[in-house]
C-alpha cells in the first residue's frame, strides 16, 4: 500500500458505497481512479502510476506547488480565524484582486467558493437594482446552492432537475458551431454576434418587472469550451445597462490567465462587468473566492444595513494562499506560458481533423481548449459516444485525464493546470491521436459502449503525432480562437 494510502482501494470503495450519497457521482465510474498524490501537472494512483492531468484547472499553478503549500502552511501554524478582525493578508489579496482588475472594480468580498461567489453576486445585484429577475445563458452551470441552481440550466434542465422559476430568463448560449445561429447556416461575414445579442435584447423587452442582472462566463465552459462571437458582449452588455440591469461575469473557471491572452478572460471582448465572481484556480485547491464589484454597487449593499458575515470566508490562511497563487502565477509567467503552449495546442489539435473524420470543430484560446466530435460533419451529429470512448481510452492505454462536455457531451475539454508544457501538449496529442485512429478503425465502437474496449495501443505513424509541421486545417469554418476576436476589439 502507497504511503499516502489509509486503506486499500477495494476498502475505499466500499466505504464510499456506503457512506457517500450516490449522487455524488465519480469520474471513470467503472473503474474509479484512486488518486494519492499530485505535483506540477501530474497525478499519481496509490500502485504510483503517473497520469498527465488535463483536467484540473483547481490546481492552477501546478498540484502541491512548494509556494502556496509553504504560505498556507505557515499561515495556518500562525493563525486561522473569521475575517471580524484586521488581517493583512486580507486585505493584500483584495488589494491584489483589484490591482488585476480594470475600470472601478476596487470592492472585494471574500467566499470559499464559486457557488457563494455568484449566490453573493446575485444578492449585490438584486439590492442595486431592486428588482430579481435574472438572464442566464442555455447550458450555464453557476454552481450548486439553491440560487444559483435557479439559473444553471446545465442542472435544472436534466431530467429530474427542479423546473426553471419564472424570474429566470434563459438567453441562447452564443455557440457559432451548434447553437441557433451557426455559422454555417448564414454567409460568410454575417454578424451571429448580434443576432445572439438579440435574442437577449428581446428578453429583456418583454420581461415583466425588469431584469436585475445578466450572468455569464465569459468563455463557457460547461457548455463545452464556447468562445461567443466577436462583439457579442459589447451588445449584452450595452443592452442590460440600458434596461437598468447589471452585468456579471463569471471567471471561476476561467479567470487567472488560463486563456493566456489577458489575466481574465472578458477582457479580449473589450467589456468591464460591474460584477466579477473568482474561485477554484484562486486557492489552487484550497477553498476560497471572491466577487469584485464597484464602489456604487457595494454602497447599494450596505444600505440595507444587513451585515454580511461569512465565518470563513476571507480567512488569513485562504487568503495567504490566494495570495500565494497570485504570485506565482506572475512570477513564474503562467499567463505567458498558457498563451505560448496553448497556441501549440490549439493548432497541432485543429491538425487532428486533417486525419480524422470524427473532429468536427477545434476550439480556445490558452489552455482552455474544445475538441468537438461528430458522427456525420457536414450535419454536425454529434459523437456522443466516442467522446466517453476518447476520454475513457485516454486513461486507460495513456494515463491522461482528459473530461467531455457540452449539451451533448461530445466535446473533449482541456484545462490543464497552468505549468503545462509543450512536451505535455505532444503527450496528449499522441494519445488522442491513437484514441481516433482506433476508434476509426473500430468504426462500431464509436457507437458502442466504452466498456471492455481492448486497451492495446494502436500504432500512431503521423509526423504531427510528435508535433511536425503544422498544415491549414480542413474545417475552416466553425472553428473559433479568440486570436481573431481579440484583433477585431
Ligand atoms: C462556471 C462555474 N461557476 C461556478 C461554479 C461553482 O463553483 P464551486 O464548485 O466552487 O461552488 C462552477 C463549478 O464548476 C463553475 O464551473
Amino acid at each position: 500500500m502507497d504511503a499516502c494510502e489509509a486503506m486499500s482501494k477495494a476498502d475505499t470503495i466500499k466505504l464510499r458505497n456506503k457512506h457517500i450519497g450516490k449522487s455524488c457521482q465519480l469520474f471513470y465510474r467503472t473503474d474509479p481512479l484512486k488518486i494519492v498524490r499530485g505535483q506540477g501537472q501530474y497525478m499519481y494512483d496509490e500502485q504510483g502510476a503517473r497520469y498527465l492531468d488535463c483536467i484540473n484547472n483547481v490546481a492552477h499553478v501546478g498540484h502541491c506547488h512548494p509556494k502556496v503549500v509553504e504560505a498556507g502552511t505557515r499561515q495556518l501554524a500562525t493563525l486561522s480565524t473569521n475575517n471580524r478582525f484586521l488581517h493583512d493578508e486580507l486585505v493584500k489579496c483584495a488589494q491584489t484582486l483589484a490591482e488585476k482588475m480594470p475600470g472601478n472594480l476596487s470592492v472585494c468580498y471574500f467566499v470559499n467558493s464559486g457557488s457563494e461567489a455568484n449566490d453573493l453576486a446575485l444578492r449585490l445585484a438584486r439590492q442595486h437594482t431592486g428588482r430579481h429577475e435574472v438572464i442566464t445563458l442555455d447550458h450555464a452551470y453557476h454552481g450548486h446552492v439553491s440560487a444559483v441552481m435557479d439559473i444553471s440550466p446545465y442542472k435544472f434542465n436534466q431530467p429530474g432537475g427542479d423546473p426553471k422559476p419564472d424570474f429566470v430568463h434563459v438567453a441562447p448560449c452564443p455557440d457559432v458551431y451548434r447553437g441557433v445561429y451557426r455559422d454555417c447556416d448564414y454567409p460568410e461575414g454575417t454578424d451571429l454576434g448580434q443576432l445572439y445579442a438579440e435574442e437577449v435584447q428581446r428578453i429583456l423587452e418583454r420581461s415583466p418587472t425588469g431584469v436585475a442582472a445578466f450572468i455569464a462566463e465569459s468563455l463557457q465552459s460547461c457548455g463545452g469550451q464556447i468562445i461567443p462571437p466577436t462583439g457579442y458582449f459589447q451588445k449584452v452588455y450595452d443592452a442590460v445597462r440600458k434596461a437598468g440591469g447589471v452585468t456579471i461575469a463569471d471567471e471561476v473557471q476561467v479567470g487567472f490567465g488560463r486563456i493566456g491572452t489577458h489575466y481574465w478572460a472578458f477582457e479580449p471582448h473589450g467589456i468591464i462587468p460591474d460584477i466579477v465572481t473568482v474561485a477554484k484556480p484562486m486557492g489552487n485547491g484550497h477553498p476560497v473566492g471572491a466577487v469584485v464589484t464597484t464602489p456604487e454597487i457595494a454602497e447599494s449593499f450596505a444600505s440595507t444595513g444587513v451585515c454580511y458575515f461569512n465565518t470563513y470566508g476571507g480567512n488569513p490562511v485562504s487568503c495567504a494562499i490566494a495570495n500565494a497563487v497570485m504570485r506565482v502565477i506572475d512570477e513564474e509567467h503562467l499567463q505567458e506560458n498558457a498563451l505560448r503552449v496553448g497556441r501549440y495546442l490549439l493548432e497541432q489539435s485543429k491538425a487532428l481533423a486533417y486525419e480524422y473524420q470524427l473532429v468536427g470543430d477545434v476550439r480556445g484560446t490558452g489552455l482552455f481548449v474544445g475538441i468537438e466530435l461528430v458522427t456525420d460533419r457536414q450535419r454536425r451529429v454529434p459523437a456522443t459516444r466516442a467522446a466517453k470512448a476518447v476520454v475513457e481510452r485516454m486513461k486507460t492505454v495513456h494515463r491522461i485525464l482528459v473530461s467531455s462536455d457540452g449539451p451533448d457531451d461530445n466535446v473533449v475539454k482541456l484545462k490543464p493546470p497552468m505549468v503545462f508544457t509543450v512536451e505535455n501538449a505532444d503527450e496528449f496529442l499522441y494519445g488522442i491521436r491513437e484514441c481516433l485512429a482506433y476508434l476509426q478503425q473500430q468504426q462500431p465502437v464509436v457507437n458502442a459502449t466504452p466498456e471492455g474496449v481492448p486497451t492495446t495501443p494502436v500504432r500512431v505513424t503521423h509526423s504531427l503525432a510528435t508535433g511536425g509541421i503544422l498544415q491549414p486545417s480542413p474545417i475552416t469554418r466553425g472553428q473559433h480562437d479568440t486570436s481573431t476576436l481579440i484583433k477585431s476589439i
